[in-house]
């Protein structure tokens, strides 16, 4: 195996490559048919992201189909509330349920320990995941990543989806022992499951935030960039020079604060923010990534590329990856994502 440079780890680490790098969230996923094919032969959803083989073939068909510069483990941020011992589902239609967590009682029956042996197979998805790559895609990194303790918080009280997740921010501001009990334990679950994950293969790691844009800064504070911050420190402390790449979605202006105080190499964009804002207030040692609208690769064309465009004109010249702001749509043709890359490449 000879020596691979990976532009996407070194745009991660604050480097400017350009043309940037690139890869999309969710771009495994429904709006793809051979994933559709792969995932009627498995009835549910906890189960396809259990099988390694499955869930390897999944990862890659992205990189097949697009070439991206990286490729994201399959699997699910609500797999770690399972591993603890929450059950789970994914009804068609509904998105994820579990059983609401509100009591002291429940936080303490989480399985803080021996949770690592219920992900195995997530496990042994990256090792085989690493291996197709190494021998197939050389030049493709393959990202690791939980969500963020805040967000994950948000699913294991609400019990599943929501719009406000008004029982979660009621938990948090009412009965803060309780709460902070919670994400006191999604963390250190978080360290262990994202050291396992970079010791298993992951060469760069992710944290999805996509409901910290919901808390006032104090909270977003508290919350978010606390238990970010020592999630960051922990894996540094193992692991230097890993990327590690944070997404507080719809933070707005909170952004600034999380940039500067977490530590994580690159921060994701989302679709709402100004890039030329952003620009102003994130120091130029951290990463940036994003933040095309999904809607804009779901209507392809021209409508697309003024968009990238802008990006890449505000980006220029400044660490970037260039990433949606959030996942694919299903209904977004494969070609249009074809286009995508090829217009960001040719830049
Ligand atoms: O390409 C990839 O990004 C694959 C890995 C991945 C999935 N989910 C697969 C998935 C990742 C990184 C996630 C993260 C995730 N999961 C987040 C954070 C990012 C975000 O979207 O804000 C959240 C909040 C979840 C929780 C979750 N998982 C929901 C709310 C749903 C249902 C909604 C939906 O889109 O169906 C899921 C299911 C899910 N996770 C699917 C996929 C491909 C769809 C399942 C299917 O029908 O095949």
């Amino acid at each position: 195996m000879g020596i691979t440079v990976k532009r996407l780890l070194d745009a991660f680490l604050g480097k400017t490559v350009w043309p940037p790098p690139i890869w999309l969230m969710r771009q495994a996923g429904r709006y793809l048919p051979e994933y559709r094919e792969l995932r009627s032969q498995t009835t549910d959803f906890v189960s396809f992201c259990l099988d390694p083989t499955r869930a390897s073939e999944a990862t890659l068909q992205p990189i097949r189909r697009f070439g991206m510069d990286g490729a994201i483990l399959f699997s699910d941020i609500l797999i770690l509330p399972w591993a603890l011992g929450r059950e789970l589902r994914f009804d068609e239609g509904h998105g994820p349920r579990l059983p609401p967590l509100r009591t002291v009682d429940e936080l303490q029956n989480l399985q803080v320990q021996g949770f690592l042996e219920k992900v195995t197979p997530v496990l042994e998805t990256i090792r085989l995941t690493r291996a197709r790559l190494a021998a197939e895609h050389p030049d493709t990194a393959l990202i690791g990543f939980v969500g963020a303790p805040f967000t994950v918080a948000c699913y294991m009280v609400e019990g599943g989806g929501s719009k406000d997740f008004a029982e979660t921010r009621k938990m948090a501001a009412q009965d803060p022992a309780l709460f902070d009990g919670l994400i006191d334990r999604i963390t250190q679950a978080s360290i262990t499951y994202l050291l396992a994950q970079i010791a298993a293969g992951a060469e760069a790691v992710m944290l999805f935030d996509s409901w910290a844009g919901l808390l006032s800064p104090t909270s977003f504070e508290k919350h978010v960039i606390q238990p970010t911050a020592r999630i960051v420190a922990a894996i540094r402390q193992h692991h230097p020079d890993i990327p590690i790449v944070g997404f507080p979605r719809l933070a707005g202006t909170m952004a600034a604060a999380y940039a500067e105080k977490t530590g994580v190499s690159t921060m994701g964009v989302d679709t709402a923010a100004d890039l030329n804002l952003v620009r102003q207030l994130v120091p130029s040692t951290v990463g940036l990534q994003g933040n095309l609208d999904p809607f804009a690769l779901l209507s392809g064309g021209e409508v697309m590329e003024q968009e990238a465009r802008a990006i890449l004109d505000a980006m220029k010249g400044r660490p970037f990856v260039f990433n949606l702001g959030h996942g694919v749509m299903p209904p977004t043709p494969p070609d249009h994502v074809a286009h995508l890359v090829d217009f960001v490449r040719g830049q």
